[in-house]
């Protein structure tokens, strides 16, 4: 059997690392793998048991309670929490702030690295997060490190947010997400910084598309044959 070819991608929240990855992935026909959807369902679990973010000894016992898994319905990662599906749960401000708050932790880390790495030793892959490059898959075989401005990586999610009837100030939004970078990118253990061989892309003056070519063009440059 051959190798898997792995594509890595990190970067801070909002940078459009999903809506990119899944589109790679429908162009390449590789498996988009979300782990951040990983640690919003493990946040889940935390905030319906009622743990605060801030004990880490209860958020690591709880640990040992928790299931996570990945299937795939038509191409759409969905994730189960012990057995229930709860990807249309993970996506509300709580759980990605419970995320970013207790994905720092040795023991929610480990829980999912081992199912991450498993995922992407299956099938090709296209994973995004923030440690990808550094310590999920330090050799995945095309590294990116996908970024753009705060101030557009506000506006997109401000807009998002409008469409879905969601009253909400900008001015917050963008504080909101300086400060979910500068928790990600300070903790101790697998905080998110460009791994070396990764190649740096700004994305604050890209359509969608340009970034999608861009990346299948790094990737062919790092020997992908399709
Ligand atoms: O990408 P996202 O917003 O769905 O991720 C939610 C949080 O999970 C993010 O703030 C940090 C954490 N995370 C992580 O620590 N490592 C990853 N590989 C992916 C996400």
């Amino acid at each position: 059997m051959r190798k898997t070819y792995n594509i890595a991608i990190d970067g801070p929240a909002g940078a459009g690392k999903s809506t990119i990855a899944k589109k790679v992935a429908k162009e390449l026909g590789f498996v988009y793998v979300d782990t951040g959807a990983m640690y919003r369902a493990m946040a889940l679990y935390f905030i319906r048991k009622g743990i605060p973010a801030e004990d880490e000894g209860a958020i690591s016992a709880a640990c040992r309670e928790i299931s996570i898994k990945i299937t795939y319905e038509n191409g759409e990662q969905q994730v189960l929490l012990n057995g229930e599906n709860v990807s249309g749960l993970i996506r509300a401000e709580e759980v990605g702030n419970m995320a970013s708050a207790t994905s720092g932790y040795p023991r929610v880390r480990e829980t999912l690295l081992e199912l991450q790495r498993e995922l992407a030793g299956n099938s090709d892959v296209i994973m995004d997060g923030r440690d990808i490059g550094t310590c999920v898959l330090p050799e995945a075989d095309c590294k990116i490190y996908l970024t753009a401005s705060t101030h557009v990586r506000a506006v997109r999610r401000y807009k998002e947010l409008e469409e879905k009837g969601v009253i909400c100030r900008l001015e917050d939004i963008e504080n909101d997400i300086a400060e979910r970078d500068k928790r990600d990118m300070s903790r101790e253990i697998a905080p998110l910084k460009q791994a070396e061989d990764a190649v740096y892309v700004d994305a604050s003056a890209m359509d969608i598309s340009q970034v999608v070519a861009r990346i299948i063009e790094i990737a062919r440059e790092k020997g992908l044959e399709v």
